[in-house]
């Protein structure tokens, strides 16, 4: 689409590949919602829309995209990308900011269906929402939130040497839930040795994100 580029934006990673759904693949991501995401009786995000019945799980996915279209601002942004392994639609990875021009930070947020879980994919998913947050915008730091009982997620973070940035207390619902913010900086990413990420379409949407491009090299006039 030439006037919403973010439809171009592709990430790759070994296994998989990431991208803004069209409508046909965003029912098929709405439908793996309905298969399940998280065990019965599991709370692993803020809002209820993993723990509701198939149908308002699907449509939840569904409106939150649409949403997030409707929604994009320059300065305040909400990246939704549908997960693809051998061309199925199997999750979906964020990456949201607000301000992001001044604070330089951003949020990440993954799920995946749960046969498609444990297998090394969430792992992959994350490194490609890192290298778009820190190679192409610029980050310098990015929060990844995880529930205190969340062990998949929590060591996804571990993983990429996330460091501790609080414990927040929540009510979902009637429940008590305490909100892990593990932050990554630039610093540390930037040491990591790590699999390759391939990123296409990002220029095209840089505007979007409202990230000016680096300045181009300074031509260097030599006085002999
Ligand atoms: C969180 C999620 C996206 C991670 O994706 P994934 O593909 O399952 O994760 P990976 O397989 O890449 O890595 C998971 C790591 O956690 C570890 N792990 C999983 N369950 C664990 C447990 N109960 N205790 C300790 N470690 C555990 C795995 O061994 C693996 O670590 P390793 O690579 O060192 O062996 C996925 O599990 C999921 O969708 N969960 C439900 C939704 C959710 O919780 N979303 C995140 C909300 S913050």
């Amino acid at each position: 689409m030439r006037h919403w580029p973010l439809t171009q934006l592709t990430l790759t990673t070994t296994d998989l590949v990431l991208r803004v759904p069209d409508d046909g693949r965003l029912d098929e991501l709405a439908q793996v919602a309905a298969d399940g995401v998280v065990p019965a009786g599991a709370v692993y995000f803020p809002q209820p829309w993993a723990s509701g019945t198939p149908r308002e799980s699907a449509r939840s996915v569904v409106q939150n995209h649409w949403w997030a279209r409707g929604d994009w601002r320059e300065d305040n942004w909400r990246l939704l990308l549908a997960v693809f392994h051998d061309g199925q639609v199997i999750g979906q990875q964020n990456l949201s900011a607000h301000d992001f021009l001044v604070t330089r930070e951003a949020r990440t947020g993954f799920w995946l269906g749960r046969r498609f879980q444990g297998r090394g994919f969430g792992t992959q998913m994350r490194a490609a929402a890192l290298y778009l947050a820190f190679d192409c915008l610029g980050a310098q730091r990015v929060i990844s939130t995880a529930f205190a009982d969340n062990a998949a997620s929590r060591r996804v973070s571990q993983k990429f040497g996330y460091e501790p940035g609080g414990v927040r207390r929540l009510a979902v619902g009637h429940r008590l839930v305490e909100a892990h913010d593990d932050v990554l900086t630039a610093d540390r990413w930037h040491r990591l040795s790590r699999q390759p990420i391939k990123v296409e379409g990002f220029e095209e949407c840089r505007s979007l994100f409202g990230v000016p491009a680096p300045p181009p090299p300074v031509d260097v006039v030599r006085h002999v």
